[in-house]
C-alpha cells in the first residue's frame, strides 16, 4: 500500500518536473512516422517565419544572409569580375518551400544524427547592396547599387550531421540536445535571372544590353555566384536550427510511446 503511495507520489512529481519546452504548433511525431516529420519541417518554416524572439531564433522571412563576395572563376570568357554583396537577404524561403523528405532520425545517441531533408523551392529571391569592379566582354564595369537575384525551380538537399550532447545533472537537465557539426546544402536551379540597379545610370541602352549580356552568362555567372550563396544560406539556416535544437531535447521531438533508446546509458523505465 505504503508503496503504491510513493510510486503515486513520484509519478507527481516527475510531471511537474517534466519540461514541456516544445514550441507549439510543432507537434510530437512518432518515431519512424516520415509523413509526420515532413509535415513538421513543413510546419517549422510556415510558423516560425518571423523566428522565436524569445529563444533566440532568427527570422526566415527573410533569411540574413550577410555579407557575400564573389570572384569570376573562369566560367565564362567574357566575365571578369569582383562583386561585393551586402546586407543581403533571401526572400521567399519560408514563403514558398515545399519540404519534399527529411529522413534519418534514429534512436541510437551514441553516434552522430545524420539528416537529409529535400526542399523544393519555386521562386526564390537575393537582394543586397553591390559593389562590382570587373569586365564585360571589353567593356569595364564599375559600379555600385542594388541587385537582385531570381532563382526558379529551386531543389535543394541540404545534410546535417548532429551530435547528440547529453546535458549533465550539474550544470544541465540530464536530456540530451542535437549540436550541429557540419551543415551542407547542394542546389539546382532551373532559371535564374539578375537585374542590377545604377549600372551606367547615365546610359539606358548600354545598362539593358550589359544585363542582356549578363543573364545570357547566367549559367556561368550562377556557377560563380549559387556556392556563395548556399554556403551563406547555410550559415544562417544552421545557426537557426541550432538555437531551436539548442531549446528542445532530442528526446522531446518523439511522442511518449517511442521509446528512445540510451546506448550505454542507463535506460529509462517505463
Ligand atoms: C503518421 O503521421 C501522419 C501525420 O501526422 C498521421 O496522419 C498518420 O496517422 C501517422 N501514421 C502512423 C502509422 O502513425
Ligand atoms: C558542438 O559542435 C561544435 C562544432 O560544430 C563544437 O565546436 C562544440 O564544442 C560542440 N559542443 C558540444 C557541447 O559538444
Ligand atoms: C526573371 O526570372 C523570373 C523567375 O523565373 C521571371 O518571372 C522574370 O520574368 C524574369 N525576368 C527577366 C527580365 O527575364
Amino acid at each position: 500500500m505504503q508503496f503504491v503511495i510513493v510510486l503515486v507520489l513520484i509519478a507527481g512529481i516527475i510531471a511537474t518536473l517534466a519540461v514541456d519546452e516544445f514550441p507549439g504548433p510543432l507537434e510530437r511525431c512518432h518515431f519512424g512516422n516520415e509523413t509526420c516529420y515532413v509535415e513538421q519541417a513543413q510546419n517549422f518554416f510556415r510558423a516560425f517565419k518571423s523566428g522565436i524572439p524569445d529563444r533566440g531564433v532568427a527570422s526566415l522571412e527573410p533569411i540574413d544572409l550577410g555579407t557575400l563576395r564573389v570572384e569570376s572563376g573562369g566560367h565564362s570568357a567574357s566575365l571578369q569580375f569582383n562583386l561585393l554583396m551586402t546586407d543581403a537577404k533571401l526572400y521567399n524561403l519560408a514563403n514558398s518551400v515545399v519540404v519534399k523528405s527529411l529522413k534519418g532520425f534514429t534512436k541510437d545517441f551514441s553516434k552522430p544524427l545524420k539528416l537529409v531533408l529535400m526542399l523544393y523551392m519555386p521562386d526564390l529571391e537575393v537582394r543586397a547592396k553591390y559593389d562590382v569592379n570587373g569586365k564585360i566582354l571589353i567593356l569595364p564595369i564599375v559600379s555600385t547599387g542594388d541587385i537582385v537575384i531570381k532563382l526558379s525551380q529551386v531543389q535543394a538537399k541540404l545534410r546535417i550531421v548532429a551530435d547528440p550532447v547529453k546535458r549533465g545533472h550539474g550544470d544541465g537537465d540530464g536530456h540530451t540536445y542535437l549540436n550541429i557539426t557540419d551543415f551542407k546544402t547542394v542546389t539546382k536551379v532551373k532559371e535564374g535571372n539578375f537585374t542590377l540597379s545604377n549600372l551606367f545610370s547615365d546610359n539606358r541602352e548600354l545598362r539593358e544590353s550589359t544585363l542582356k549580356v549578363l543573364n545570357d552568362e547566367w549559367d556561368a555567372l550562377a556557377a560563380d555566384i549559387q556556392p556563395k550563396i548556399n554556403e551563406a544560406c547555410d550559415r544562417s539556416f544552421r545557426a537557426i536550427l541550432q538555437h531551436l535544437w539548442d531549446n528542445i531535447p532530442y528526446e522531446e521531438f518523439f511522442d511518449s510511446e517511442s521509446s528512445i533508446i540510451h546506448t550505454g546509458k542507463k535506460a529509462m523505465k517505463s
